[in-house]
Formats: C-alpha cells, sequence, structure tokens
C-alpha cells in the first residue's frame, strides 16, 4: 500500500509518518518512509539545490527539478518496495508539485500534471492524508528555522498552495482525506489509523 502525506510547513507530517509507521510495524507489516524530494542519492543532491537559498531557479527549471527527483526515487525505492510487500509512507509526493508549482507558481496545470505522468510511471497514492493548518499557524509554528529556498516564497504564494490543496482534495476526495492538523496529536493518528483500516487489503 502506498501512502503519502502533505501539507505546508509545520503541520506535523513527520510526527505522524513516524506514529503511523510503529502501528503498521505493531501489525507485523513491512513499511518504508521516504521523503520527496530525496530518498536517493540522487534525488537528495536534487534537494540540496532546490532548497539552496542563493540559488535562483526558474519555475520551470523548479518543476522538472521536482519531477527529475521523483523519477528516480519512484524507480530505484517506490515501485521495487510495494512490489515486495511493503506498505510506503512518503512524505510528499506529487500532490505537493501540483499545489505548490501548480498554484503556487502558476503553471500551466494540464502541464504539470503531464509531468506526473511521466515521473510518476503512472504511479498514484491509495491514499494521500493533507494535513491542513492556515498559513498563520504554519509561520508561528516555523518562526525558530532558518527559512529555505521555497519557504522564502511571500504570503501570496502560500495562499495559491492553500487553494491547490483544496482544489485536490475537492476532485479526489476518495484518495485525498484532509485532516485538521491543528488537532491533539494523538487523536490525528486514530483518524489516520481508522482511514488506513478501511482501505487496507489485509484487515
Ligand atoms: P519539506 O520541507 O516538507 O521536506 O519539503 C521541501 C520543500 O519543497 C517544501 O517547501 C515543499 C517544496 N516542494 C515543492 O515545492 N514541490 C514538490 O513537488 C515537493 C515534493 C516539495
Amino acid at each position: 500500500m502506498f501512502i503519502t502525506f502533505e501539507g505546508i510547513d509545520g503541520s506535523g507530517k513527520t510526527t505522524q509518518i513516524k506514529l503511523l509507521q510503529d502501528y503498521i510495524k505493531s501489525l507485523g507489516n513491512q513499511t518504508v518512509i521516504i521523503r520527496e524530494p530525496g530518498g536517493t542519492p540522487f534525488s537528495e543532491i536534487i534537494r540540496d539545490i532546490l532548497l539552496n537559498k542563493d540559488i535562483e531557479i526558474n519555475p520551470v527549471s523548479e518543476l522538472l527539478l521536482f519531477e527529475a527527483a521523483r523519477a528516480n526515487l519512484t524507480q530505484q525505492v517506490i515501485i521495487p518496495a510495494l512490489k515486495n510487500g511493503f506498505y510506503v509512507l512518503c512524505d510528499r509526493f506529487y500532490d505537493s508539485t501540483t499545489a505548490y508549482q501548480g498554484y503556487g507558481r502558476q503553471l500551466n496545470l494540464d502541464e504539470v500534471l503531464n509531468c506526473h505522468k511521466l515521473a510518476t510511471l503512472g504511479l498514484k497514492p491509495d491514499l494521500t492524508f493533507y494535513l491542513k493548518l492556515s498559513l498563520d499557524e504554519s509561520l508561528k509554528r516555523s518562526a525558530h528555522k532558518k527559512a529555505d529556498r521555497m519557504e522564502r516564497a511571500g504570503r501570496e504564494f502560500f495562499l495559491r498552495v492553500l487553494d491547490g490543496y483544496d482544489a485536490i482534495a475537492e476532485s479526489e476526495p476518495e484518495r485525498f482525506v484532509i485532516i485538521d492538523a491543528a488537532g491533539d496529536i494523538e487523536e490525528t493518528h486514530r483518524k489516520i489509523v481508522s482511514f488506513i483500516t478501511r482501505k487496507s487489503p489485509n484487515k
């Protein structure tokens, strides 16, 4: 089963992915956690380029770099792990590109969606948890951190990213589940588990 997590900075994705991994392991299943961009030596190098605040990258180059990192990760890690029966838990996947490059950078959406198909060989997550948080709460939670290149984009950019996530949720309600990220950690975890149990082939 392929499960992805989405959300803006500070939404608690990392905490929830770890809690979910512990739960899945406790049932005797094998899991792997990966993050995007990243997860292979090639994709981690691209991550460093994309997040480097001293490098200027135009929106099309940015899109293609995220997709290049994704193509490598999908073919080298995700598809083989799924074939071997692992639960693959991914911190971001192509919905991030739709939200950030499609809506945030305002690139042509059809072209962005075609890039996803090329990069993923058509692979889709079985379930995506969108940990939804307001922009003000996100900024408050990450105020102590040094901003990377992506985080330096302005307020208008992030408001468009949030609109993008809402649009995805509306178009794919079965796969793309909205979870209130402002809620209690344990309660959020229980909600996530209940969705997994409903979808799991081994329930
Ligand atoms: P992270 O901070 O959650 O690890 O993600 C890295 C940053 O890259 C984050 O600001 C979101 C951004 N991003 C995109 O803009 N497009 C993408 O396709 C992905 C995967 C991440």
